[in-house]
C-alpha cells in the first residue's frame, strides 16, 4: 500500500480530546488513530459525492438561547420542504436542543440544506446518516 506524509495544524483542544479519545479506545499508534478518522469522515459523507437520491437523517445538536438560531432552522427546512419527511425535536438539556431531520431526496438538494444547516451560528454539531437509495430492476 502506498502512503503519502502529510503535516497538518490541530488547534490544542481537538489535539487533546483526539489523544483523549483515541487512548480510551486502546490505540497505541497516533497514525493509525488519525488515518481510522479519515476512514470515518469518508464513510459518513461518502453519500455527498453520489448521485441520484439518498434517504436517512441528518442529527442536528444546537443551543436554543444563541438568538435567531431556531428561527434559521426552521426558516430552511421550509425551503426543503420536498426532501423533509419529518422532524424530532429533543430537548437535553437547558439550553441544549437535538433535531433529527429525516430526509429523502436528490443529493443535489440535500447538500445544500446540509451545507445551510452547517452554516447557522448557534449549531454546534451536525451528523449525517445518509445512504444512497436504489431501487434494483425487477
Ligand atoms: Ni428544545
Amino acid at each position: 500500500m502506498k502512503s503519502i506524509k502529510t503535516g497538518i495544524a490541530i488547534p490544542i483542544n481537538l489535539a487533546k480530546e483526539f489523544e483523549k479519545i483515541m487512548k480510551a479506545l486502546g490505540y497505541t499508534s497516533r497514525s493509525k488513530a488519525i488515518r481510522d478518522a479519515i476512514q470515518f469522515f469518508i464513510t459518513i459523507h461518502k453519500w455527498s459525492s453520489t448521485t441520484g437520491e439518498v434517504a436517512g437523517a441528518i442529527l442536528t445538536l444546537y443551543d436554543h438561547e444563541e438568538p435567531g438560531v431556531e428561527e434559521k432552522l426552521t426558516d430552511i427546512q421550509h425551503e426543503y420542504l420536498d426532501i423533509i419527511a419529518s422532524t424530532m425535536h429533543v430537548h437535553l438539556t437547558e439550553n441544549l436542543c437535538m433535531q433529527i431531520i429525516a430526509i429523502r431526496g436528490e443529493v443535489s438538494k440535500v447538500k445544500a440544506l446540509y451545507q445551510g444547516i452547517v452554516g447557522i451560528k448557534g449549531v454546534k454539531y451536525v451528523q449525517p446518516a445518509l445512504f444512497s437509495v436504489h431501487i434494483s430492476p425487477e
